[in-house]
């Protein structure tokens, strides 16, 4: 949450630079922006709440600037708690994505010694902390600074640190993500790798030990502790501006439900050896756990029934935030595998150092490579779904239930007919990415686009994807929309339908059919509005979109048409479906 992008070096364009940098990370938080610049002596700073859309700076030209765009925490999205945070002494800047744990005790101790704040946040402690030091002892170097500082805070964060007068970016971390680019025309440094895609040919990523100092003639490390110098090891940028475009695709998500097919193509192709190694993990293990956050938990969730039905072998699933609560019985034989796109999220990865502290084994179904998640663990499978950009999570949800069909079928050494579904699905998702299917989901959008509430209901394989169909739904859409197991609906749902109420139904050609669809029909006496989704259309749906029969791989193919009526009632209702209101993607806070 929160992205931060700094340059230094030869361009003198950098406000304009690092607007441009920060609407490629407005994905992680979009309540406001800043940026700063040196000029003489000085620091130039603009901020604006909101999105930065078009906007633009009236900066002075400069080496030196970084910026920020804001996901709020602490403080209300006001142009005063917008970063970049100057210190009292006008010398040095801040930016920060994080929370700053202890803030409320640092600023008490400020405060005592007459320090005023401007704004309500914790990053502005770091501010004052960081030009305190400065003041103290100007001759020592700002990387020594900032390391006694960022020693004093608690939490998960990344601060950049900006001064002028020595022409330089100073950076540390503790897990939340810093990258930093060696380009033609001088180096830069953000939250993530696709704001470096125009910048930079050669990439570093930041360690929780080290700190960096960034000047326009190069990049010095040094080891957090010691301020010992380390020889910076840069390795090469893997995305291009390319995959980060919108490739002539309106939006985003629907770029990316569009790429899903050829995400499924080249995990079949490229991820044989992975997906086998970790069946292999999974075979060895003495309980192994499936943990994940929103989306992910559901591609985990039908991972457990996956695992079940293919592989006879019981898969727990526990949700990130809730781990913590539940890993008393984690041994050295346990396994705990994370489910995540961006590798980063913060409770997912408190699980993982919670699992590490236990002794467990660690694995990953991970799309960011060299992410913290990624670098964590033993056993890896790559997603390869490339960038996602859109804030909902779309093809990553669709790569991570194919990653663990695969696994299932390798567990059960069946892996070639578990590759022979992937490979049906996506087939099938490619016939439902044409113009007369889209017709059909936007006829079904419109009847539920002035919907207050829907519902979603699915059983056995299907429970899953109905969570994630209506957390899909209602993200984007903003109508209310729960998934549940169509047997809970006679214990307490029903009594929610009314008249007109959409609910959608999912139908797969499995063994939870007949019951589901006595549920459709108890759903339609009470007035519901059925939209059946699966292979067959039945007496109990209103309308209905067909999926294509493709056995266990039916979430693969099912998760679509509820991505695409998200996304098509998000445009009705006039909504941004790249940027729903109050969500952020990589959710590195906890
Ligand atoms: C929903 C969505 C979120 C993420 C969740 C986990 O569309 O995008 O629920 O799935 O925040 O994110 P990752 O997969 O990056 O750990």
């Amino acid at each position: 949450m929160c992205g931060i992008f700094g340059y230094v070096g030869q361009r003198a364009d950098v406000g304009s630079m690092v607007m441009r940098a920060l609407s490629m990370l407005e994905y992680r938080g979009y309540d406001s922006w800043g940026v700063a610049v040196g000029q003489g002596e000085r620091i130039e700073v603009e901020k604006e709440i909101g999105k930065i859309g078009g906007a633009t700076v009236t900066l002075p030209p400069s080496t030196l600037g970084f910026g920020h765009t804001r996901w709020a925490t602490h403080g209300s999205v006001t142009r005063e708690n917008a970063h970049p945070h100057v210190g009292p002494s006008g010398r040095v800047a801040i930016i920060h994505n994080g929370i700053v744990e202890n803030f409320r005790p640092l600023r008490d101790e400020l405060r005592a010694e007459g320090h005023v704040f401007a704004s309500e946040t914790d990053s502005e402690v770091i501010a004052h902390l960081v030009d305190r030091a400065v003041m103290a002892d100007p001759e020592r170097p700002l990387y020594a600074v900032l390391a006694s500082v960022f020693v004093r805070l608690r939490g998960l964060n990344a601060v950049i640190v900006l001064d002028q007068a020595r022409g330089e970016l100073v950076a540390a971390k503790s897990t939340s993500p810093l990258v930093i680019g060696a380009g033609r025309s001088g180096f830069t440094i953000a939250s993530d790798m696709t704001a470096l895609a125009a910048h930079a040919e050669r990439i570093l990523f930041l360690e929780d030990e080290h700190v960096v100092r960034l000047t326009a003639r190069g990049v010095e490390l040094y080891d957090r502790r010691t301020l010992r110098p380390i020889p910076p090891e840069f390795g090469p940028l893997t995305i291009t501006e390319g995959d980060i475009g919108l490739n002539g695709h309106p939006h985003f998500m629907s770029k990316e439900m569009a790429e899903q097919p050829v995400v499924l193509d080249r995990l079949l192709a490229e991820n044989g050896p992975a997906i086998k190694d970790m069946a292999r993990a999974i075979e060895r293990a003495y309980g192994t756990f499936l943990v994940g956050c929103g989306t992910a938990s559901y591609a985990a969730l039908t991972g457990s029934y996956l695992f079940s039905r293919i592989a006879a072998r019981h898969v727990n699933f526990v949700v990130g935030s809730e781990f913590r609560y539940h890993e008393h019985f984690l041994t050295p034989e346990s396994l705990v595998i994370a489910l995540s796109q961006s590798g980063e999220t913060a409770d997912v990865i408190d699980a993982m150092l919670a699992a590490k502290r236990r002794g467990a084994r660690l694995g990953a179904l991970v799309n960011a490579k060299r992410s913290t998640l990624d670098r964590m663990v033993d056993h890896r499978v790559h997603l390869l779904a490339g960038p996602e950009q859109c804030v909902l999570s779309t093809k990553a949800y669709t790569a991570k239930v194919a990653a663990l069909l695969l696994t299932a079928h390798a567990l059960a050494g069946t892996y070639d007919e578990g590759a022979r579904l992937v490979h049906l699905a996506a087939e099938g998702l490619r016939g439902m990415l044409t113009e007369p299917w889209k017709a059909r989901v936007r006829d079904v959008a419109a009847t539920i686009a002035p919907a207050p509430d829907l519902f979603v209901i699915g059983r056995g394989l299907a429970y899953p994807t109905a969570m994630e169909a209506a957390l899909k739904i209602k993200e984007v859409s903003y109508i209310h929309a729960e998934g549940f197991a169509g047997g809970e609906l006679k214990h307490g749902v029903i009594a929610l339908i009314q008249p007109g109420t959409p609910c959608v139904v999912y139908a797969p050609n499995d063994e939870t059919r007949d019951d589901i669809l006595s549920g459709a029909m108890e759903l339609r006496s009470r007035g519901g509005y059925i939209i059946g989704i699966g292979p067959e259309d039945d007496p109990a749906f209103d309308t209905h979109l067909p999926t294509p029969d493709v056995g266990n791989a039916a979430p693969l193919v099912s998760a679509l048409p509820a991505q695409m009526l998200g996304y098509e009632v998000a445009l009705l209702r006039g909504n941004d479906p790249d940027k729903p209101r109050n969500l952020a993607k990589s959710v590195t806070v906890k």
